[in-house]
């Protein structure tokens, strides 16, 4: 059965830039410019994809470096984006990797994992368009396994020749249909069943050991495992749990795996995103002598890929060209001028995040879905005791926050997380135990918490 689908379609997030700014400021506080920049890149991707086909693979991605501080939201702004953009995305850490012939992942990994994540993506997708027919089989399947005498002794009623069901298959029909309702209802959840799963070919770790050999046993994994496609084994679960299984058997069935990889090798090819965390780890030119790996190797080694070329993965080759690359990194010590000449001209975009300030911090406790205030509050909701936050309560954890990083080391936005939590140290231990059920963090509660601690700097480089 094939199912009707445009040839290979992108899905690239149509998306106008300041709608793409628009998400990110529901997630992260402030640096206008950085989101601005990530959201020209992904619009631009949008725009490559309308253009007639010779245009197309003249517009190459303009990749993009961040620069900025520790904890000021450059993961933060890469990972949002990836969910937006619904395009095959990968963060990696640049100093994770090592020059060719070093122990350590070598830099074509990234673009394997890639590939990996887009086929985990459009598979799910298909599995998804999929779904209502596998649950009728799925469900049928289970039914079989219920009613086994029907099937095996006489077929599917729905098969007799003449189309005119003999007196026992009708009944047995009605047996089929009775218990289907039942099964639907939910009155069969507590009865078991026995089903048939397949086993995984190989045991896992039986090669990997330290360093570069996980490539080689997940390559060899997948050439065994298409060998000896796993053993059968009889399993007993109960009914819904054989349900989801059966009808997961039936969807990877449907599903065309070869049409799955095209349309994934596709997708990483012309809207793959690789984020290149801690950038400015592999900085610097000179070749260190003794056992430390060159940097400036491993930028060499990025080169190609970011440059475009041709990575062979299991699921085939893949070219890089039109791959976006956003890289990031603190740059204290080294600068983006420090790295290796062609891969700074291929990143012709710059942008420096901004130092949080007191308000941002207020905000970034408050406005995101998931902040830290109502992270707070939620859990401590499950015992019954509720947190109030006074706006004057937030702006001296604000405060305080600003004031160690400034007299510690700034760790940015981070600094509120150890902040907070000692700040609400004593609420945290007396939960629903506490006399009193709510508790007002206001400006005083916050002093009369972490002075004493602020004001020794000794003792605040160790707590906060
Ligand atoms: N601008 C911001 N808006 C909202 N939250 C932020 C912001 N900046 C930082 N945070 C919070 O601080 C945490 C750390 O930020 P993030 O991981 O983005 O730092 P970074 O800039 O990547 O730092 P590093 O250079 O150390 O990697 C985030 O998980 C987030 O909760
Ligand atoms: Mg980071």
């Amino acid at each position: 059965m094939k199912l009707e689908r445009d040839a290979h379609p992108l899905n690239v997030n149509s998306l106008t830039p300041r709608q793409i700014v628009q998400e990110l400021d529901r997630y992260v506080i402030g640096q206008r410019e950085a989101k601005r920049m990530v959201a020209i890149a992904l619009r631009n991707r949008w725009r490559r994809q309308q253009l007639p086909p010779e245009l197309r693979d003249e517009v190459m991605p303009k990749n993009i470096i961040m620069i900025g501080p520790t904890g000021v939201g450059k993961t933060e702004i890469a990972r949002r984006l990836a969910k937006l953009a619904e395009a095959p995305f990968i963060k990696v850490e640049a100093s994770k990797f090592t020059e060719v012939g070093y122990v350590g992942r070598d830099v074509e990994s990234i673009i394997r994992d890639l590939t990996e994540a887009a086929v985990g993506l459009v598979k799910a997708r298909h599995l998804e368009e999929v779904r209502q027919k596998a649950e009728q089989l799925g469900e049928e399947r289970l039914l079989d396994l219920l009613l086994p005498s029907q099937k095996s002794s006489m077929g599917f009623a729905a098969d007799d020749p003449d189309g005119t069901p003999s007196p026992a298959a009708e009944s047995l029909e009605a047996t089929r249909s009775k218990l289907r309702l039942q099964l639907r209802e939910g009155k069969l959840d507590h009865r078991l069943v026995e089903v048939e799963v397949k086993e995984r070919g190989l045991p896992v770790g039986i090669i990997s050991g330290p360093g570069g050999m996980e490539e080689l046993e997940n390559n060899l994994r997948d050439m065994l495992g298409g060998m000896f496609p796993g053993k059968k084994k009889k399993r007993t679960m109960k009914v819904p749990d054989a349900l989801k299984h059966l009808t997961q058997e039936e969807a990877q069935r449907i599903i065309d795996m070869d049409e799955v990889v095209r349309e994934a090798v596709t997708k990483v090819e012309q809207t793959g995103i690789v984020f290149l965390d801690e950038i400015d780890k592999i900085a610097g030119r000179e070749r260190s002598a003794g056992p430390d790996v060159s940097r400036e190797g491993v930028q060499r080694d990025l080169l190609p890929i970011v440059e475009g070329s041709t990575v062979n993965t299991k699921y085939g080759p893949v070219h890089t060209d039109h791959i976006l690359f956003i890289a990031a990194g603190a740059f204290h010590v080294a600068k983006p001028s420090d790295l290796i000449p062609e891969l700074q001209g291929r990143f012709p975009i710059r942008v420096e995040l901004d130092a949080l300030t007191k308000d941002d911090f207020v905000k970034i406790l408050t406005e995101p879905r998931g902040s830290l205030m109502r992270q707070y509050q939620s859990l401590l909701a499950t015992e019954g005791v509720t947190l109030e936050f006074t706006p004057d309560g937030l702006e001296e954890i604000a405060a305080t926050a600003l004031q160690v990083n400034d007299q510690t080391e700034n760790i940015g936005a981070r600094r509120l997380f150890t902040v907070m939590e000692r700040l609400l140290e004593q609420v945290s231990f007396d939960g629903a135990e506490a006399a009193d059920r709510h508790v007002v963090i206001d400006a005083a509660y916050v002093k009369d918490r972490l002075q004493g601690v602020v004001k020794d700097q000794d003792l605040s480089r160790y707590i906060l």
